[in-house]
């Protein structure tokens, strides 16, 4: 939506992922405090958001104003959205369009006004808006854009500038509506920290069934779904792959690195999901990598698209090619299966131009290889790059990106 916020996808850090309900203001304060002193707040990530259980079981009984949760937030937001906003940080909080929220707090659906005006007078940067309880009011796009278009107006006429991430999974095909109202949509039911198949004991058989409320759907299962529908992406309105699972722990590296890169590619939001104050060496080299959010970031907004996919016994080979400012482009080549392999590149239709006439004026860098000065991004030599097939380890991705003289004049 053209409300002036989002121009490139949101980044930040969000509660749900690693700390789910066991919440407190402690909790989002440290987290907060470790975007500053890790340094990534400096990379982008600026929007620290509580999701889910932070109201308390009551609203105000004269304004029906939503109030904290006294044991866990007993300060208040707007003490804590204060603090954050001192560590030069932006403020996100959460609630549901429905009369509750997922983990069954207050909800918003009849309150949209009231909330709005509260969370402004909080100074809240950002909210993530649900879909649970929303009493039948969905199963047609129509019913569900005016559920949703009741908060989108309310924040607008606080007058202050608020994010609006839209979480109905993709009901209704939101990704065809969502984008006149909010500045995110997600586009799945939620991510868990795995990387192929289902949830343990989840029955799923197909993706669309994965995807229903209740289990969490693998990264390359999303991935799919990003495949088709991450084209409505743009400056304004991201389709949101969920937030990040990397350093939860139960992905190896390689998988995690395909997570990551594939989220920025197709320019989801990057919201951190991990415990900040207690994550290893490898974890922080991974979304720290500048190179790769600066694809997420690109100022085109324009989402990666899968041009190929060569079938294995199990998993396939995908590449992946999407156009950045000043005719650079970024390339991933993501291997799902758990098998090591060696492919050749279908570097033909990766680059829209006959080779030979500009071979010689493109640069191709490998974004996860660091360069002589230990910056992510090794220069690699073209034409040997042509002429070699290329290695992955089973679930690694491979990210290039592919500059001409124009984007290097700029
Ligand atoms: C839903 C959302 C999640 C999270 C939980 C909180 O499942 O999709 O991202 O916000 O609710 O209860």
């Amino acid at each position: 939506v053209n409300n002036g916020l989002a121009r490139t996808p949101p980044l930040g850090w969000n509660s749900w992922n690693r700390f789910a309900c066991n919440i407190s203001e402690e909790t989002i304060l440290s987290a907060a405090k470790s975007l500053v002193s890790t340094g990534l707040k400096d990379i982008g990530y600026d929007y620290v958001v509580i999701d889910d259980c932070w109201h308390a079981d009551a609203r105000d009984p004269e304004t029906d104003a939503p109030l904290s949760d006294p044991v866990t937030f007993p300060s208040g937001i707007k003490s804590l959205s204060d603090q954050i906003h001192s560590l030069g940080l932006k403020f996100g909080i959460y609630s549901s369009a429905g009369i509750r929220t997922c983990a069954n707090r207050f909800g918003s659906l009849g309150y949209e006004d009231i909330d709005a005006k509260t969370y402004a007078s909080w100074g809240v940067d950002y909210l993530k808006y649900d879909n649970c309880w929303n009493e039948g009011l969905s199963g047609n796009a129509s019913v569900s854009y005016k559920r949703y278009e009741k908060m989108a107006k309310a924040l607008n006429s606080t007058g202050r500038p608020i994010v609006y991430a839209m979480c109905n999974w993709g009901e209704d095909q939101s990704w065809t509506w969502a984008g006149e109202l909010a500045n995110s949509w997600r586009m799945s039911g939620d991510i868990g920290d795995l990387f192929t198949g289902y949830d343990p004991g989840c029955p799923c058989t197909s993706l669309e069934n994965c995807t229903q409320f209740g289990y969490h759907c693998a990264v390359t299962r999303i991935l799919d779904w990003a495949a088709d529908i991450a084209p409505f992406s743009g400056p304004g309105g991201w389709g949101d792959l969920d937030m990040l699972e990397v350093g939860n722990g139960n992905m190896t590296r390689d998988e995690y690195i395909t997570h990551f890169s594939m989220w920025a590619l197709v320019k989801s939001p990057l919201m951190l999901g991990n415990d900040l104050a207690n994550m290893t060496k490898e974890t922080f080299e991974i979304i720290s990598n500048k190179a790769i959010v600066a694809i997420n970031q690109d100022p085109l907004g324009i989402a990666a698209s899968r041009i190929a996919q060569m079938p294995l016994e199990e998993g396939d080979v995908q590449a992946w090619v999407g156009a950045l400012a000043d005719d650079a482009k970024a390339v991933a080549i993501v291997n799902t299966s758990p098998a090591n392999v060696t492919v050749t590149l279908p570097w033909d239709d990766i680059l829209p131009f006959q080779l030979t006439d500009y071979e010689s004026s493109i640069r191709i860098f490998d974004l996860w290889q660091r360069d002589d000065g230990q910056q992510w991004g090794r220069e690699l030599a073209f034409s040997s790059l042509l002429s070699s097939k290329t290695k992955l380890r089973p679930h690694e991705t491979k990210v290039y990106r592919l500059e001409t003289e124009r984007s290097r004049a700029s």
